[in-house]
């Protein structure tokens, strides 16, 4: 554990403080100090960052920097930011968690925006979001789409679905949604949907062994792998997820790159699925599979 005395980054104008700050973060090699001193602030000061320029000249009060400072502490610890101010931004929106959930990565969001043009081009009306986690997919969905449409979330860890409840009430758009404690690998699920949508726990234990220790010591484990090889919740979907679908279904999925999508495209393939395609994400990597029955 790094020490940082209580006292050490408080007397500053906001200006300053931030540069003293990013500068402790850089020398400890946290990455995105800037950015991340920034988020801890305007949390502090219940402001957004772009309004930080406001405040150039600020002293923060004696229980203002207390939190800072122990907000630098947990920093240094490699604590991840938005688990520090329990809240983060998806798709253009603001999304509460805490460590029972992953934080959502960038790249779901372009399951987020498939699934949207299935529900409406299909005029798709029941969906399932397999490991719903903080709830960002089926809240996403739910307040893009106007039609009458019913999502059911599911996670099999109680506190996520507690942190995703909060989400769906913050949004308004809980009438839409139903959360279920439910586990996929072993419940049966008793009703058909039109859309099968998940970003499923796809890390295997031996790359999960070698992530950075930002996310292996704070991020929740059952969120990131099957403790296994990667792809038991494709098989499961592959097998299954022709019974769970009505006529004309589709399913979207994030995949783990390359690697990983060739391995489970043939699963798919190999179960009689059709009109399967791979897509990548921004970054040019291979991260969707779509698929119909
Ligand atoms: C990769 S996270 C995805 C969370 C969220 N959907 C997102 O995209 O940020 C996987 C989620 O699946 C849940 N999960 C893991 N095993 C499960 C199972 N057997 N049944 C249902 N959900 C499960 C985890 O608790 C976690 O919330």
């Amino acid at each position: 554990m790094i020490k940082i005395k209580s006292d050490e980054i408080n007397i500053y104008p906001l200006k300053k403080l931030i540069e003293k700050g990013e500068k402790k973060l850089e020398k400890n090699k946290i990455k995105e100090s800037k950015l991340k001193i920034k988020w801890i602030i305007s949390n502090i000061l219940k402001t957004s960052i772009k309004n930080l320029s406001l405040y150039q000249d600020y002293k923060l009060s004696k229980k203002e920097n207390q939190l800072f400072n122990n907000y630098i502490k947990r920093l240094l610890n490699h604590e991840p930011v938005q688990y520090i101010i329990k809240e983060t931004e998806f798709f253009g929106l603001d999304f509460l968690l805490d460590n029972n959930v992953l934080i959502p990565r960038i790249e779901t969001e372009r399951i987020v925006d498939f699934a949207i043009d299935s529900i409406k081009k299909y005029n798709y009306k029941n969906i399932i979001d397999i490991g719903t986690g903080s709830g960002i997919i089926s809240i996403c969905i739910a307040k893009k789409i106007d039609q009458n449409i019913s999502i059911l979330a599911i996670d099999s860890n109680i506190n996520a679905l507690k942190i995703a409840k909060k989400n769906a009430i913050k949004h308004k758009v809980n009438s839409k949604i139903k959360f279920l404690h439910f586990n996929i690998l072993k419940d049966k699920l008793k009703k058909n949907f039109d859309l099968i949508v998940s970003n499923p726990p796809y890390v295997s234990i031996k790359e999960y062994n070698q992530l950075d220790k930002d996310i292996r010591f704070f991020e929740p484990k059952s969120a990131l792998t099957d403790y296994d090889n990667g792809t038991i919740f494709y098989e499961k979907f592959s097998i299954k997820g022709l019974e769970w679908l009505n006529k004309n279904g589709s399913i979207v999925l994030e995949l783990g790159g390359q690697k990983h999508s060739i391995k489970i495209k043939k699963k798919f393939f190999k179960r009689g699925w059709k009109n399967i395609k791979l897509i990548n994400d921004f970054n040019g990597d291979t991260r969707i599979l779509i698929a119909q029955n």
